[in-house]
């Protein structure tokens, strides 16, 4: 069968880290062609360390010369959504970095652009492919803990704010702060294992401490771009349901550590993710029980991801961390923004 042909739209940290890497491994069903990157010297450094021909700065570019397959983009979250758009116009499926975009009818763009072109598109929400969360999907919805009537997600740093100054922390480049970058990633997961429950309502608020003048670290407190974002955020959700969700981001705040959590209350049982620790929480004969599942070593990061893509690919199957799915979520966090900004719940539209 033709190798797919493979381009990248950004390769920064995530697209070589996380992309180039991972679709490099996969050299019986893809070849990599092209490497694009506004910085010519990154794209000459990607191309050459990932032994691709072709660098362009221009995507457009890229798109019309070399007939490509399969394209992913892994630039800053404000280019999401132009550069999808072009590749799928340009007949390409895409593979597009979370968060899908920075708002709900942007990402609503780039279903009917994949609508038009017949392509397929899949965001990369990596901790779907994990085997805890799929072992947890499994267990909801074999019923395993009953009715889930409440979860709690979040993460968390102590010191950890990316790119300060930079484009991760300039509101119209990136969306947002920790919410948008980190929450994603777990509001996400946490919505895929509970089956999307339609989000009603949201009430939250954010908060920016550790911009100018606060302690953060000697090299990262002597930036001088824009912080225009929040730190932490808070908040709850309302489902239709009747179940409902805390969750908690933060770039920076003073706490012990870093922490990654999802936990869901089930009539059942309950279940806790928390920094690659898995625990079941049930009763067997009126006596409280813990069970940690033996769960496999995930592989390295976006290794599961692109090989499941490619297969859904080759296979013509819907992928999982479909774009709909992504409007769900972009619409939790745009309107907890909203209600940060108006101290007050708002209806989820
Ligand atoms: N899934 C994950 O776990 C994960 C982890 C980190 C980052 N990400 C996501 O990946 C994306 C990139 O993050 P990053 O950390 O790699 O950022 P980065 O700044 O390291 O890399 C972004 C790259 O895109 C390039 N770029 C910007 N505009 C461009 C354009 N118009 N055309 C071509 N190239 C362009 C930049 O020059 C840069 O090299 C973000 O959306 C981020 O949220 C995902």
């Amino acid at each position: 069968m033709k190798k797919l042909r493979y381009g990248i739209i950004g390769a920064g940290g995530c697209g070589q880290g996380k992309h180039l890497s991972s679709y490099s491994l996969l050299s019986d069903d893809v070849e990599l062609v092209a490497v694009c990157d506004l910085i010519p010297e990154r794209a000459n450094a990607a191309a050459d360390r990932f032994n691709v021909e072709a660098a362009y700065t221009d995507y457009n570019e890229m798109l019309r010369e070399e007939k490509l397959d399969l394209v992913s983009v892994a630039t800053p979250n404000d280019v999401h959504a132009p550069a999808t758009i072009a590749a799928l116009k340009a007949g390409c499926n895409v593979h597009c970095e979370k968060p899908a975009s920075l708002t709900p009818a942007l990402v609503q763009s780039m279903i009917d652009a994949r609508d038009a072109s017949g392509k397929k598109l899949m965001i990369g929400l990596n901790n779907r492919f994990t085997n805890w969360a799929q072992f947890a999907k499994k267990l909801v919805d074999d019923g395993g803990l009953g009715e889930i009537y409440h979860a709690k997600c979040g993460w968390k740093r102590r010191r950890g704010i990316p790119g300060k100054g930079g484009w991760f922390t300039t509101k119209a480049r990136s969306g947002g702060g920790p919410l948008i970058d980190l929450g994603v990633h777990f509001i996400d997961v946490t919505n895929y294992i509970m089956g999307f429950p339609t989000p009603v309502t949201v009430t939250g608020e954010t908060y920016s401490k550790f911009a100018d003048g606060q302690p953060f670290n000697p090299k990262a407190s002597s930036y001088t771009g824009t912080y225009d974002v929040e730190d932490l955020a808070i908040g709850m959700v309302r489902y239709e349901n009747g179940c409902s969700m805390e969750l908690e981001f933060s770039w920076a705040s003073n706490i012990e550590c870093e922490y990654r959590f999802c936990e869901l209350y089930g009539t059942k049982g309950g279940l806790r993710y928390a920094n690659g620790e898995l625990t079941i929480f049930t009763q067997v004969n009126g006596v409280s029980v813990d069970s940690t599942p033996k769960l496999a070593k995930d592989s390295a990061w976006g290794n599961a991801e692109t090989r499941y893509y490619v297969d859904c690919i080759r296979k013509n199957k819907e992928p999982l961390a479909r774009p709909e799915e992504a409007v769900v979520i972009m619409k939790i966090i745009t309107s907890l923004y909203k209600s940060a900004e108006k101290h007050k719940e708002v209806t989820i539209k």
